[in-house]
């Protein structure tokens, strides 16, 4: 198991640049099952996920050529329609596969995702909206196995209006790519309004769908005979942006973040301006100053545009070293608090009662060797890492490069006093 080790106390200064959006990527990749052209995608991130994703896409048969953050998709030559259980476990979004094999094949056989540390996430959504399109599903051995019955020679899901009883971010995602080759209009209510799920409609518009009110709760998609290849730049990560920012205004640094974007971080802005940071926007940059100890910003998590639940865990590190205490209530998911002990281990007061944590303030975290429970929860770690007095050793960082690239080559670019263990 790699490790991360963190001498505290440096602020960060300089300039990073934001790369390409994981969750807007790795739909995204996805889409290339649609056509039998070439997808050229372009700002991809260098990221664990992202590879996994390829290789899921290329044992079915998707031809991919990778020359830096450019990658080329080549959905002609598909000759296996399923995704085993060995790639599944390993990251959820597989199962955006789901959609696009079962809109352009008529089939597909996907293993079901395991829970993962953040909660069950289940994907009855998913299934439901395919079901209500006119796919067949059993759940056999642990597969999610879709058929779509033959009608005169040709298996098509058929346009529907489905409504989402729950918020889905890949749910909206998984049946937006399949009603593009549905057969009639496809409605679907209660969208997600994620950016990156504006991020993969503008993809496939561009592919050559019939999309409009991504973005929106309501999404009417057109369904056409067939996708075309296409070029598309993935969207800036806005979440790695988040991220960065707040570790300058938890260390008192000054930052300049290069190629993002600040009009879809509205809520993520505002709380660190309440907390004390100024912050500076030009056209793709962002500038972050914080001259003082952070004051305690309360949050409550929601879908888009409300407070993103992936920036949860990185402010409750924030708050540990603010000067009064914080509500943090955490709606999306049942477990996103696992980086709560974790902190303690370095002298945080945090009290959790069900999804609500009370942080109390501390002058100063002490160095300590933590463990790197998910993704944001890891993030979380890194930012207490830079603050704390004296050295702290975060252990399973194997989360972190799912789902940022190349974070300590960035962070010792702004001063920071991070190296790997391998
Ligand atoms: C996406 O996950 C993101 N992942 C997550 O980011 C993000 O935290 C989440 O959206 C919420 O914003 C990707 O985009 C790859 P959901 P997703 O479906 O789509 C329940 C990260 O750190 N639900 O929006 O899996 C579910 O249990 C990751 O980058 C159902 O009940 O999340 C959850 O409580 C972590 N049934 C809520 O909806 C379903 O069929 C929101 O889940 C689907 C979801």
């Amino acid at each position: 198991m790699q490790k991360l080790a963190i001498q505290g106390g440096f602020p960060l200064h300089g300039e990073v640049r934001i790369s390409g959006a994981k969750n807007a990527a790795l739909p995204i990749m996805c889409a290339s099952l649609l056509s039998a052209e070439t997808l050229q995608l372009s700002n991809v991130p260098d990221l664990h996920d992202v590879v996994t994703m390829r290789k899921l896409l290329q044992q079915m048969g998707v031809r991919a050529e990778v020359q830096g953050e450019h990658l080329a998709l080549d959905g002609g030559q598909i000759d296996k329609l399923e995704a085993p259980y060995d790639m599944v476990k390993t990251m959820r979004a597989s199962v955006l596969v789901l959609g696009p094999l079962v809109a352009r094949f008529g089939e597909a056989r996907v293993s079901l995702p395991g829970g993962c540390a953040i909660g069950s996430r289940p994907v009855d959504l998913h299934i439901k909206g395919l079901q209500a399109m006119g796919a067949q599903i059993s759940i056999e051995h642990g597969y999610i196995h879709a058929q779509v019955p033959a009608q005169g020679g040709v298996k098509k899901l058929k346009g529907a209006r489905i409504f989402f009883d729950i918020v889905s971010v890949t749910g909206t995602e998984n049946l937006m790519m399949a009603a593009t080759l549905a057969e009639g209009v496809t409605v679907l209510e209660n969208a997600a309004r994620e950016p990156e799920v504006v991020d993969l409609a503008m993809c496939l518009i561009e592919m050559g769908a019939n999309i409009s009110g991504a973005g929106s709760d309501t999404i009417t998609i057109v369904g056409v005979d067939k996708l075309h290849g296409a070029e598309h730049r993935i969207m800036p990560d806005r979440i790695e942006s988040g991220t960065f920012l707040v570790a300058a205004a938890a260390t008192g640094g000054s930052i300049t973040l290069r190629d993002t974007r600040a009009d879809i971080l509205d809520t993520v802005l505002e709380k660190l301006t309440e907390a004390g940071a100024t912050i500076r926007v030009e056209a793709d940059t962002i500038h972050l100053e914080m001259h003082a100890r952070p004051k305690s910003v309360n949050l409550r998590t929601a879908p888009y545009p409300a407070f993103p639940t992936d920036m949860q865990a990185q402010f409750m590190a924030l708050n540990t070293i603010a000067t009064e205490s914080a509500m943090m209530v955490q709606t999306i998911f049942e477990n996103r608090f696992m980086h709560v002990q974790e902190l303690r281990r370095l002298g945080a007061q945090i009290e959790v009662e069900g999804n609500t944590a009370m942080v109390r303030g501390v002058p100063q975290l002490e160095g300590a060797a933590v463990m790197a429970t998910d993704l944001r929860a890891s993030a979380c770690l890194v930012i207490a890492g830079l603050v704390a007095q004296g050295e702290t050793i975060i252990d399973r960082i194997y989360h972190l490069d799912r789902g940022y690239a190349h974070i300590e080559a960035k962070l010792t670019q702004l001063g920071a006093n991070i190296r790997r263990l391998k």
